[in-house]
C-alpha cells in the first residue's frame, strides 16, 4: 500500500477540481426530469466539462474501457450504469449520477442520488438514509480517527433501518489518480485500520441497498445491479483530512 499524502497546495488544487465536479453535478441534477435520457445527461456533462476546462476521469477507464464521462444508475442499478439514449427517465425513478474529472493534475469524484419528480416514501427514505450515512462518515474523517471508523459510521446507521451495505465496491484514496490507496469500505469496526493523518484525501461513497447486499454485473462489464431487483442509492464526496474539521472538497 502506498499512500500519497497531499500538501496544502495540492489540496487547494483538489478543491478546485472538486468544485468543478460539484458544479457539473448541479447542472445534471437540474436536468434529471422525466423524458430526459441518460445519454442526454452524458452530453450535458461533456459540454459542461469542456466549458470548465477539465477532462474526464471516467472515459476510457479500466477494461473494458468505460464508454462515457458519467455513470447513470437508475433504480436497481447500484453504480456504473452506462448512459444510453434508450434509458429515459420517468416520474418516480431514483437516479444516481456519478461524475469524475481531472484538472491541473488532480482528480475530483462525487456522486448523488436524485429523485425524478415524486418518488415513493420507501425510495425517499432509502435516499435520505444513504445521504445521512455519508454525512456521518464524513464526521469521522478526522486526524487521529481510524479508517474503519468511517465504514462503521455508514454500516451501523443504514443497517439500523434494515438496509444493506454493498461490499464489492468501496471508496478510495484520490489524488493524481482517481483510485489510490487506501480502499475505503462502507463497513467496518470501530477503532480499526489505518490511522487518519492530515493530507490524506479519500472519496467516501456509500452504496446502500433496500434489500440484500448482493449485486451482479451485467454483460456490458460495468452495470452493477441488485440481485433482488430492489432499489439502491449512492452518494459520494471527496474529503481531505486536515488538522481540524474534515474538508468536503466536492461540496460548496
Ligand atoms: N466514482 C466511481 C469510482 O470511484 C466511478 C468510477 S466509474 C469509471 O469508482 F468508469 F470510471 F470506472
Ligand atoms: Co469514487
Amino acid at each position: 500500500m502506498k499512500i500519497f499524502y497531499k500538501t496544502k497546495i495540492e489540496i487547494e488544487k483538489m478543491r478546485a477540481v472538486n468544485l468543478l465536479v460539484s458544479n457539473v453535478l448541479d447542472v445534471l441534477e437540474q436536468n434529471c426530469v422525466a423524458g430526459v435520457s441518460t445519454a442526454d445527461l452524458n452530453e450535458i456533462a461533456i459540454a459542461e466539462l469542456k466549458k470548465h476546462g477539465g477532462t474526464s476521469a471516467f472515459l476510457g477507464y479500466a477494461d473494458p474501457p468505460y464508454p462515457a464521462v458519467l455513470c447513470t444508475s437508475i433504480n436497481d442499478v447500484v453504480v456504473h450504469g452506462i448512459p444510453n439514449k434508450n434509458h429515459v427517465l420517468k416520474e418516480g425513478d431514483l437516479i444516481g449520477i456519478d461524475f469524475g474529472a481531472f484538472k491541473d493534475g488532480f482528480c475530483g469524484d462525487s456522486a448523488r442520488t436524485i429523485a425524478v419528480g415524486c418518488v415513493s416514501e420507501e425510495a425517499k427514505r432509502l435516499m435520505e438514509a444513504t445521504k445521512q450515512s455519508l454525512t456521518l462518515a464524513i464526521e469521522q474523517c478526522r486526524a487521529g480517527n481510524r479508517l474503519q471508523d468511517v465504514g462503521f459510521a455508514v454500516q451501523s446507521y443504514v443497517e439500523s433501518f434494515g438496509y444493506s451495505v454493498v461490499r464489492q465496491f468501496v471508496g478510495h484514496g484520490i489524488g493524481r489518480s482517481m483510485h489510490e490507496d487506501p480502499m475505503v469500505p462502507n463497513f467496518g469496526e470501530r477503532n480499526k485500520g489505518l490511522r487518519l493523518k492530515p493530507g490524506l484525501v479519500i472519496a467516501v461513497e456509500p452504496m446502500v441497498n433496500l434489500g440484500t447486499a448482493e449485486i451482479d454485473i451485467l454483460d456490458d462489464g460495468w452495470t452493477a445491479v441488485t440481485r433482488d431487483g430492489k432499489l439502491s442509492a449512492h452518494f459520494e464526496h471527496s474529503i481531505a483530512i486536515t488538522d481540524g474539521a474534515p474538508w468536503v472538497l466536492s461540496q460548496k
